[in-house]
């Protein structure tokens, strides 16, 4: 089999964000990375259903059954285990430390439902960011893939898609409408286009 790079997902809830990534994976848009690990904080998120579905392993590492302090080590055990090279937080609900970041630099990649700058850093996560830009009354909305530092929504952008607010928008109506126009069109576009590079940087350390 060709050599892929191998993908952990982290996930907190839905996962339609794991499943177009997972689906991206089968039709071929995700052609040089391929998940090897789906690890959930939360032990009834139905990403985990979807990891199945799929037939790839899934796993619990929650704040409450392991602490805390266990939290982050837990999960790099199962990074490090099933040898993943590329993390992808896909509806991640926690924010990592400034060692995690550091020890996967530019190995991190998460997806935002807005256009970073804005509406994004602590706080601004899933229905709240949507009904942030309503409040505001932005016009125009999106989301954003980026690498991962210490910065909450703070690292490199990778993509970014922008998608229209509507006269009698609900936050829950823009949130579908940003998932399906933006999130699940450029999540997987970045995870190929960075696991290629990272499949390409490692050949060009064998040369
Ligand atoms: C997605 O909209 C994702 O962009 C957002 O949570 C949702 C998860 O949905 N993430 C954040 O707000 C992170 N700051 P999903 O579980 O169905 O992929």
């Amino acid at each position: 089999m060709k050599n892929k790079t191998k993908i952990a997902v982290l996930v907190s809830g839905g996962g339609t964000n794991l499943q177009a990534i997972l689906d991206a994976q089968k039709s071929g848009v995700i052609n040089h990375g391929e998940v090897v690990a789906v690890i959930s904080s939360s032990p009834t998120a139905y990403a985990l259903e979807r990891a199945k579905n799929h037939g790839v392993e899934g796993f619990v590492v929650s704040k409450k059954e392991v602490g805390k302090e266990n939290f982050e080590a837990e999960i790099i055990k199962i990074i490090e285990e099933k040898g993943a090279e590329l993390i992808v937080l896909a509806g991640f609900m926690s924010i990592l430390s400034e060692s995690f970041t550091k020890k996967y630099e530019n190995r991190i990649l998460n997806v935002h439902p807005s256009l970073i700058p804005s509406f994004c850093g602590e706080g601004f996560y899933g229905l709240r960011v949507h009904e942030a830009a309503l409040s505001y009354g932005v016009k125009v909305t999106g989301a954003t893939v980026h690498y991962v530092n210490e910065i909450a929504d703070g690292g490199k952008i990778i993509l970014q898609k922008a998608v229209e607010i509507k006269e009698g928008d609900t936050a829950e109506i823009l949130q579908k409408r940003v998932m399906q126009e933006a999130e699940w069109k450029i999540l997987p576009q970045a995870v190929e286009l960075v696991s290629k590079e990272i499949l390409n940087m490692k050949e060009s350390e064998v040369l």
